[in-house]
Parts: C-alpha cells; structure tokens; sequence
C-alpha cells in the first residue's frame, strides 16, 4: 500500500477546560480503504472526528488534504473540502422533512438565489435509493426510526460527495441486518475510492469492515497498523493499557425466592403472552433481534405504558404499576436503551444527573443533602470509570460512552431490588464493559434480581444465569445457562423451529 495519504493529521492537540483531549496525535487516511479509530471511552475519538469536521479547532497541529494544508473554522469548511460525518450524536430536525434534512446547510438554489425545492426531492430521492431507504425525500423525519435516520444521515453524508466519509459508532442503533446494509454501503464507498474513517467499539465489526486502524488512550496516539497482522487481544491491550482476560466475571450466585412473577402480560400491538418469574441473585437474559418486543415488554413493568391484559407479582402480591413513580416506588429500575433521549439531561451536571431518580434518599424534611449526593456520586462514578474532570461536569462535555455510564449509575442510585438493563453495555468500551459487568454479578450476589436485555450473544451467554428468547412479541424458548449455545438461541430468535422453513 504505497499510496499516498488523501488526509493527514499532524501534532493535533486539543485542550478542554480541565481536560487534555488530544496532545500531539497523528493519523493519516488512504482512499479506498477504512481505517478503524480505537480507544476507549473518553479517548479522543469523537473529538477528532469534531476537529475534522470544523466543529472544534485544534488547539495546535494541522491538517491536510492531497497534501494541501486546510484551515475549517466552520463544518461548511470541512463540506468543502470533502469531508462530511455521521456523528454519534446526531444533529438533525425532527419536524423537517428528509430532503431538508439531507439538504440542510447546502441546499440548491435557483439563479434567483431561491431554493431549488424540485431539484433537491430529486436527487434526495436518487441518494435515499442508493442507500435502499424504504422512504421518501417528503416523509417527515419523526415519522422515522432510528435505524432509518441513520439511512438519512449517511445521505446527507453522501450529498456532499465527500472524498472522506467518517462515521462515529455508526452501528449503536441498528440490529444486525441494519449493519449488513450499512455494510454493504461502506464497500460500495471504498469502491468509489473514498477514505473512510469508522469508529466503533465492537471489535467483530473492525475486523470485518477495516484496513488499517489507529489506536488512541488518553488522547495520545499509541499504535496503528494493518488489520489482517493484528488480532484482537493486542488492540485491547493497547486501548486499555493492560490485558482483559475475563470478558464476563460471571460468579455462581445462590438463586433465591422468586421476587418478580408476571403472567400473561400483552400489549395490543408489541408484544403478547409474556410470562416468567425472576428470582433474587439472579441475572435473567432477554435475547432477540431488535424489535422482538423485549423493550416494550420491560417498559410496560417499568409503568412506561399500560398492559392489555396480564398480572404481575412482586414477592408475592399482585403489583399494580399505572407510572413510572410507581415502579420506582416498588422498587424497580429500568436503565433505558436510547439514553440519549430518555435517560440524560445533557445541559446537567453528573451529580445533578446521577441523584435525579433518587433525590428522596438525600433529602431530609426536604432538604437536599449534597454531601450525600457528592458521596453517592463519587462512589458510583468511580465504580463504573466514569471519565470526567469532576463530578459536577456537565454531560454535554462528556464523551458519548461516559454519558451512558452516568445514566446506568442513576438507576443504580435508586438501589433498586429489580434492575432492568437495556443493553447495558452498548457504546461502551472493552475495559469499562467488563466493570459493568462486574458489578452487575456484584449487585445479584447481593441479592438483586436482574434483568438483562441484549442483542450481543456473547454478553447473554456469558452473564445469564437463564435466557429467555424472544420473537415478534412472544418467548419463544427458554435456556438454562448450561443447555444455551449461541447457535439454539439465534435459532428461536429467528424464528426458527417454530414457523415452517
Ligand atoms: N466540549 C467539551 N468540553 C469539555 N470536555 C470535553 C468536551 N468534549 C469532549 N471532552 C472531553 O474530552 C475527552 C475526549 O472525549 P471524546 O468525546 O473525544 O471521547 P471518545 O473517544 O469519543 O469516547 P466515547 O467512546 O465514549 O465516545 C473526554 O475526557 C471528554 O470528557
Ligand atoms: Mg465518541
């Protein structure tokens, strides 16, 4: 691979108040192929990605492009010179339709300098079948899912037709046909000679999609390479500075009483005949593709929406939950999947953020204690790596790993006695993943009773004391951890064994 860089990076440092985010990091990218950008929470991924991008300037270092130096003091900059983003968080316009959100910043004009509206639905239409959307330039964006956003996003990319195409943590919200498509459209990308720059935190996808990759810790540049004379044992080493070798601390738990019945729950429309008990100490595993109806199930528990029909029981009396100020109230903690939407306040400090489901238990004759919040603040954040440069920092500045850390350690304030997690560990990093982890077996060894929805086979085999398989609505099967193998539980979660092939 002798050919020449189309983007370099050089000696970029970056300072945040309090924080070194990048200090002299150098990266280079190679058109036609995909370099994967690794590190572990808090990093400085993202951060590249916001210099690159003309969001953030670096505080010193330069970069250029086909060897010509560039200067972005705004993210129109960087669309002009090819470059343009998906980013993990994503900025876009719920009440716009998708053509202007594709559209938004660069939209085409008339020579009278009026908006050529005609020509911006036809050639949104023309990106939207390029990337197989099963939508049009005039939908509306809140009318779409997540994964269709993405679709939009990458569009709006694509309308730039950047010669650099960067995509932070790209796949969070998508399941695994959604990543097949996306897939396929970064091969067709590194066809058409683009350099593309993937960041992302599952390391199956980096050795599936990338060349090369790049690793970051502590904004510092510690290693890069070729893919294929890497494996992943030495990225993890090099990302977290030491090597992992228990991925899943799982411990052998004494299972208690049943704390949780529920029988017969049903939904008009998500899910149907939903029945299992969970019993103290014990982690008990929701696996199924993304829509089986394993979120709205526990959210229905969780008071979030009303059930159709069905009881629930808890530790033995009949439970009725009509809020989510009930269930918190029964004792119950449901650590959302979107946390970006349902579970942080982003303008917030952490402490404000981790006491906000708890305040009770640091007030008395309703005065708040902060002592206690800072002692229950510093306790879980520690507990969890929480990376940040105090406890009072707020969200918005932190990265997007750590965010969900503070949003787990929230529910956990609340010291529940049923903790629902749902996919806990998505957008997490590999050592941070194994103190989730951790401390999950910690929490059910004390007598916790856990519920664990996931859609990553390796963290329901390695954590679930028993799996509970789900399939548009229903539980289609049920494993012990000693009878489940990933090829049963795929199996059930497809569908398979119970509908003719
Ligand atoms: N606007 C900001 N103000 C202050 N600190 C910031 C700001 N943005 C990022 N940081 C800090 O800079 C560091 C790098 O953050 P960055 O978002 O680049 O991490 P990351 O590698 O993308 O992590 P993740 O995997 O969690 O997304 C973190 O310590 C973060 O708290
Ligand atoms: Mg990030």
């Amino acid at each position: 691979m002798a050919e020449e860089p189309i983007l370099q990076l050089d000696h970029v440092t970056k300072q945040f108040p309090g924080v070194r985010a990048l200090h002299d990091v150098h990266m280079e990218l190679y058109p036609g192929q995909v370099t994967a950008l690794l590190g572990e929470n808090g990093a400085g991924k993202s951060t590249i990605v916001k210099i690159l991008t003309g969001i953030h300037r670096p505080d010193a270092g330069a970069i250029h492009i086909n060897g010509k130096l560039q200067s972005f003091s705004s993210p129109r900059d960087a669309w002009a010179s090819g470059i343009s983003a998906i980013h993990q968080e994503t900025v876009m316009f719920d009440d716009l339709t998708v053509a202007e959100n594709i559209f938004m910043g660069h939209m085409p004009l008339k020579s009278g300098g009026r908006i050529d509206w005609q020509s911006m639905r036809a050639r949104s239409a023309e990106l939207l079948k390029s990337v197989e959307a099963d939508f049009g330039p005039d939908d509306l964006l809140k009318r779409l899912g997540v994964a269709q956003k993405h679709l939009v996003e990458i569009a709006r990319a694509l309308s730039h037709d950047s010669r650099i195409v960067i995509m932070d943590e790209p796949t969070s919200a998508l399941s695994a046909r959604e990543i097949d498509d996306l897939f396929d459209i970064v091969a067709q990308l590194k066809a058409e000679g683009r350099a593309i720059l993937f960041i992302s935190h599952k390391f199956d996808e980096i050795f599936r999609v990338a060349d090369r990759w790049v690793c970051l810790r502590d904004g510092e540049h510690v290693g890069e390479g070729l893919i294929k004379d890497v494996d992943s044992p030495k990225l993890v080493k090099l990302m977290v500075g030491r090597s992992i070798d228990r991925i899943f601390p799982k411990k052998q738990i004494k299972i208690g009483e049943p704390v949780l019945e529920v029988e017969g729950l049903c939904n008009p429309t998500e899910f149907a005949d939903v029945s299992f008990t969970l019993h103290k100490g014990e982690i008990l595993g929701f696996y199924g593709l993304v829509g089986a109806g394993r979120s709205e199930a526990m959210q229905t528990l969780f008071g979030v929406s009303k059930p159709s029909s069905g009881t629930v029981k808890l530790n033995g009396k009949n439970l009725e939950i009509s809020s989510t100020a009930d269930a918190i109230e029964a004792g119950i903690a449901y650590v959302p999947e979107d946390r970006q939407v349902q579970g942080a306040v982003l303008p917030f400090g952490i402490r404000e953020n981790m006491t906000l489901a708890s305040l009770q238990r640091h007030a008395s004759k309703s005065v708040l204690s902060l002592a206690s919040e800072q002692s229950v603040t510093r306790k879980l954040g520690e507990r969890l790596s929480v990376k940040a440069s105090n406890w009072e920092q707020r969200l918005n500045d932190l990265s997007g790993g750590n965010q969900q850390k503070v949003v787990i350690a929230k529910w956990l304030a609340t010291e529940p006695k049923i903790l629902i997690l749902d996919e806990p560990t998505k957008g997490i990093d590999v050592g941070s993943k194994a103190a989730v982890h951790e401390f999950m077996g910690e929490l059910a060894a004390e007598g916790l009773a856990v519920i664990l929805i996931t859609s990553e086979l390796p963290e329901v085999l390695g954590m679930a004391d028993r799996i509970m398989v789900m399939h548009e609505g229903r539980i289609v099967k049920s494993f012990t951890r000693a009878e489940a193998t990933a090829e049963a539980i795929v199996t059930a979660a497809t569908g398979g064994g119970h509908h003719a092939p």
